[in-house]
């Protein structure tokens, strides 16, 4: 009767079509009240040996069975979940991986660097933090000086820790020459007050304090000043320094070193003018422009329309001094340029907020 049972089974199982039959037959013969185990439950009524040996076949048909049916649900279920798992569409558009890429401002003080070190200047940074020493009195702006208005910044409370001053060998390698709170951080004048530098010339001062001339350098950074924003001005924005000191440095140098940056920068078609200009730290100062003709890079600016791109001047007497330099022995030339202004020239961009707004659909352009 029990091998009935089981023919009638594996018959049943073999007809079977889809997984619910297979569950049907699962359910009739083997589920809680089936068939088989119903069968099984009634084992324990007979007597000792009956007992053993129905039950030794009842159980030997039950996991045939659960085994035909494990292999009967195989044979639907396998092509099934499988082309669940591995289903493509392939007429769906493929998914673009992001790639991401360097700010436009690096982009520019990068080319600014590569430009200048093949010139033999080194790269170095100076803190944004700064004392009021080295922002304002060591370049010959004193404290009730009027020309302090022209750097109105934001001031700091007495226990910001400023950040280390690095300096920057040919391949961008960082070295750091003093670490924790910069050279004079504490004792200098009156270095207890401290600001967000307004510009990038307080570098000089910490390099001319620690090197000898002859030397040439470009220190870019950001720099802050207290102002209104509007298309052209920020809280917040990038300069380059540059600082070339030796025995006979003259403008010449300074118009011939400017002139193979332009050219390199903006192509060759590049013209330049200087025009006199006052900035404390300078004598003879300048502003340098550009100006723009059809082969130039310059793309906002209209045709014969000079440029403002620069402050610029002779190294100040006062400035040596503070340095410890003397004058009678050295000359120079420095300058400071806009590094948001050479990028809004060259990719042709008319607000400068842009550059910190973090907005992707402006970033990604680039
Ligand atoms: N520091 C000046 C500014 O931010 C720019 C400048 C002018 C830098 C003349 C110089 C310089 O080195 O010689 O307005």
């Amino acid at each position: 009767m029990l091998s009935q049972l089981k023919q009638t089974i594996l018959k049943k199982i073999e007809k079977a079509k889809d997984l619910k039959s297979l569950e049907d037959i699962y359910r009739r013969f083997l589920g809680r009240k089936g068939e088989l185990t119903g069968v099984l439950r009634s084992l324990k009524d007979l007597p000792e040996k009956e007992r053993r040996e129905k039950g030794r076949l009842a159980n030997q048909i039950k996991q045939e069975i659960e085994e035909k049916l494990k292999i009967g649900r195989g044979k639907f279920q396998v092509p099934s979940s499988k082309f669940q798992e591995e289903w493509i569409d392939i007429t769906a558009p493929g998914l673009q991986p992001t790639v991401s890429h360097l700010h436009p401002i690096t982009q520019i003080r990068q080319k600014v660097e590569e430009i200048f070190q093949s010139m033999g200047f080194s790269v170095v940074e100076g803190p944004e933090i700064e004392t009021e020493y080295y922002n304002f009195d060591a370049l010959n702006i004193p404290k009730e000086h009027p020309a302090r208005d022209l750097w109105d910044t934001f001031w700091l409370k007495r226990d910001v820790i400023a950040t280390p001053y690095l300096i920057r060998g040919k391949q961008s390698s960082r070295k750091q020459l003093t670490t924790g709170l910069p050279r004079g951080f504490a004792s200098r004048n009156d270095g207890k007050k401290l600001l967000l530098r307004a510009h990038t010339s307080p570098v000089q001062i910490r390099y001319m304090e620690t090197h000898q001339p002859p030397l040439r350098i470009i220190a870019p950074g950001r720099c802050f000043r207290h102002e209104a924003t509007d298309a052209s001005h920020d809280v917040q924005f990038y300069q380059v320094e540059g600082l070339m000191v030796g025995k006979d440095i003259s403008v010449a140098n300074f118009r011939g070193i400017l002139q193979e940056f332009f050219k390199r920068f903006f192509g060759p078609e590049i013209k330049m003018r200087l025009r006199p200009s006052y900035f404390p730290f300078v004598e003879p100062g300048f502003e340098v422009d550009i100006l723009k003709n059809q082969k130039s890079k310059i793309k906002n600016q209209k045709e014969g329309e000079w440029l403002e791109l620069m402050g610029a001047g002779m190294v100040h007497p006062n400035v040596f001094k503070a340095v410890g330099y003397n004058p009678r022995d050295w000359q120079g030339f420095a300058f400071g340029m806009g590094l948001d202004r050479l990028a809004m020239l060259k990719y042709k961009i008319e607000d400068i907020r842009l550059f910190y707004s973090g907005d992707l659909r402006f970033l990604k352009q680039f």
